[in-house]
């Protein structure tokens, strides 16, 4: 997002906004190489290069970790073409920018992830972390001991066998059933797909666990932070270093939709 310079650096630590004026003033500030003197220029902290005496400015932004219950009707993403509505949408006056951990289909509700601290988002997301995620699927008619069977074995799926599961039989009435679900993998759109596979139509999608976290009390379009325990979990987790506030670079930043789909 675009900012008027002596905010950015005001906001970066670099000097107070009367102050970071005059620095501009004096010729100190370049944007992507080029010297900016006057005081209305706009620049994208996290898109230009910004650099003061010629170092580039280095921006700290505070470290959050937030738990949201993603509804039905939700895009896991930065920005739907469609207009639909996004996750973030949810997180209203929440000054950090913040980016999902992995993806949920726009009809799957549940468990999600968000978070600033990329490095630990990426190492989460990376297959050889092989995070838990629980869920409660709903599904049309029965489910036989043999579906059970072949959906905690492993199925077939066009990308390849799923990695065996744990796959537990919750509650039956006349015309669903609820099974719950573990996983490791994120391939796209795994839990229907794996469902579809054995005969099974799912009608109610819900991620109710990533690792040792659970959804808890939180209705949909709720949220909390993570407990600075939790956080140090995670991390222990994702094995990523730092802690409570995320140096950047201007112009070197992750970008966003960093989120890999599920
Ligand atoms: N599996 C799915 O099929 N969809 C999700 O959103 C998550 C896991």
């Amino acid at each position: 997002m675009q900012d008027r310079l002596q905010k950015i650096l005001s906001q970066a630590g670099v000097a107070s906004r009367r102050e970071s004026e005059k620095i501009i003033l004096d010729g100190r500030v370049a944007v992507n190489g080029s010297v900016v003197t006057e005081l209305g220029t706009k620049a994208d902290p996290d898109n230009d290069v910004i650099t003061v005496d010629g170092k580039p400015l280095t921006i700290e932004e505070k470290r959050v970790y937030i738990l949201l219950y993603k509804p039905v009707g939700y895009m896991t993403t930065m920005k739907d073409p469609e207009g639909r509505p996004i996750v973030t949408d949810l997180l209203k006056g929440l000054k950090e920018r913040v980016y999902p951990i992995g993806r949920l289909d726009y009809n799957t509700e549940g468990l999600l992830l968000l978070t600033n601290d990329g490095a630990l988002a990426n190492a989460l997301m990376h297959p050889s972390h092989e995070v838990d995620k629980g869920y409660l699927v709903r599904v049309s008619g029965h489910v036989s001991p043999e579906q059970i069977q072949r959906l905690t074995e492993g199925v077939k799926l066009e990308d390849g066998m799923t990695a065996p599961a744990k796959v537990v039989p919750v509650s039956e009435s006349e015309h669903n059933s609820w099974i719950s679900i573990t996983i490791h993998e994120g391939r796209y759109r795994q839990v229907r797909r794996m469902c579809e596979a054995v005969g099974l139509s799912v009608v109610r999608l819900k991620r109710s666990r990533y690792d040792f976290l659970e959804i808890g009390d939180l209705k949909p379009g709720q949220f909390r932070y993570l407990a600075p325990e939790e956080v140090t979990k995670l991390r222990r987790k994702g094995a990523s270093a730092g802690s409570g506030r995320a140096p950047r670079k201007s112009g070197v930043v992750a970008k966003r939709g960093m989120s890999k789909r599920k």
